[in-house]
């Protein structure tokens, strides 16, 4: 039954995409938002405050300490980077004083260092922050930004009308697109029409937008990135099939590392953003941030889980009395056999483990010649397990055990065989 569910949902996501070649996979990088905010007082904070040296030295980090070697590509602005007020000639102003080289100085620099660059603006009259938005300035700022060699625009849609969004988002993107420089284009188009009580027209946003946002702002808590997750589950069947490679659904930026998550938590929120197949966004400070984050930030095998080719969106599959199990099929595949990566979550507040049994072919692999299962996180390989094998997870308070089945092709036929294996995972 769960594989006609998939086939049914897999055939809704073919359909007219943005065509601009970009974010075949969700982008990677780091956002200056959920961390930084809009603190803009240089004077009493220079090390913290949204400027030029704190672009530079996250971009220095990025590089230096692996997190490019693993896939983290952009380095984006956030709000309140600009002037109060356009120029004489209505051109966007970066703030004098925070970023005295100006734009393209930053781009530049962050370019060179191998990096892409992005940026923050706003459909409306104000950014959300308020600063100078965009509207009747349109074609002029995407000008600014190509002229500026942005990678990545993000446009928020405060002091803007839902209702004219269908139209604005619209002619903004084909206004990038016509500067002739490609640039990744975050919209947050369906947010405020959900806002406002406007059902979103998915088929269009996916046809102008790289990636959208959908809920909330995520804040630095776990009580925030559980409402997210439930949003993403509760809603799944509206949200899930519009994604794939070049349009992807954004549950907002990653906090791990900062003060709101717990590690447990932190590996949560990894694995169900990969499941999501999410904008790996972090929005952390990697100047202080604790070893442990750090290794869950790069994981090579959750981010290859994310950034799967096949960019089908994963599911919440079960839900019963706080325990969680989301599914992502993911490639390789055999024949019409998807493998899988497959979230347990644990969203009790027991001090003890939980633990979570159930068959593979419940999890809806069922391929007869098996599937190889490791623990992403762990880093165990558990041989090839077979539909009728029955697996047992331990999951931590508001953890995670993160699992990939990698489907088996038939070497031998082992059509009748049946095993039934207990395992514990190793924690
Ligand atoms: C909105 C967006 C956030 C951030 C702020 C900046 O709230 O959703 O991601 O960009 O604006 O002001």
């Amino acid at each position: 039954m769960l594989a006609t569910l998939w086939i049914i949902l897999l055939s809704s996501t073919f359909g007219k995409c943005l065509d601009n070649g970009l974010a075949k996979t969700p982008p990677m990088g780091w956002l200056s938002w959920e961390r930084f905010r809009c603190n803009t007082d240089c004077v009493n904070d220079p090390d913290n405050c949204i400027s030029e040296q704190l672009f530079q030295t996250m971009t220095d980090i990025v590089v230096a300490d692996g997190y490019a070697s693993v896939g983290y590509e952009y380095i984006n602005i956030d709000d309140c980077w600009l002037e109060k007020h356009r120029s004489h000639d209505g051109k966007l102003v970066a703030d004098r004083k925070r970023f005295p080289n100006g734009i393209k100085a930053l781009s530049d620099y962050i370019h060179s260092r191998g990096l892409k660059f992005g940026i923050y603006e706003d459909y409306g009259n104000y950014t959300c922050a308020g600063y100078p938005g965009i509207i009747g300035y349109e074609e002029k700022d995407a000008l600014q930004f190509a002229d500026w060699n942005v990678d990545y625009v993000k446009l928020d849609g405060c002091y803007a009308l839902p209702y004219d969004m269908d139209h604005g988002y619209s002619t903004f993107g084909r206004l990038l697109n016509s500067t002739g420089k490609s640039m990744v284009y975050s919209c947050s188009w369906p947010v405020y029409q959900i806002y406002a009580g406007i059902q979103p027209n998915y088929s269009a946003i996916q046809t102008h937008c790289n990636l959208w946002r959908n809920y909330d702002d995520i804040q630095d808590s776990w009580a925030s990135v559980e409402n997210i997750i439930d949003y993403y589950g509760n809603n799944q069947d509206v949200i899930a099939p519009n994604a794939g490679p070049g349009h992807w659904n954004d549950p907002d930026m990653l906090i791990i590392g900062n003060f709101g998550l717990s590690y447990e938590q932190a590996k949560t929120q990894f694995a169900i953003w990969s499941i999501l197949a999410a904008p790996l966004l972090m929005s952390v400070d990697l100047r202080t941030i604790r070893p442990q984050f750090k290794h869950i930030l790069q994981n090579r095998k959750i981010i290859a889980v994310d950034q799967d080719p096949l960019g089908i969106q994963g599911r919440r599959i079960y839900k019963h009395k706080g325990i969680e199990i989301w599914s992502r099929p993911i490639g390789p595949l055999y024949q019409n056999f998807y493998s899988y990566a497959i979230a347990f979550v644990n969203r009790r507040t027991d001090g003890t483990p939980s633990d979570i049994s159930v068959t593979l072919k419940e999890l809806g692999l069922i391929n007869f010649s098996g599937y190889r299962v490791e623990d992403l996180y762990e880093n165990v390989d558990y041989g090839v397990l077979y539909p009728n094998t029955k697996i047992k997870v331990k999951v931590n308070p508001s953890g995670v055990v993160m699992l990939k089945g990698e489907v088996q092709y038939p070497v031998t036929c082992k059509c009748n065989m049946f095993v039934e294996i207990a395992y514990d995972n190793i924690i």
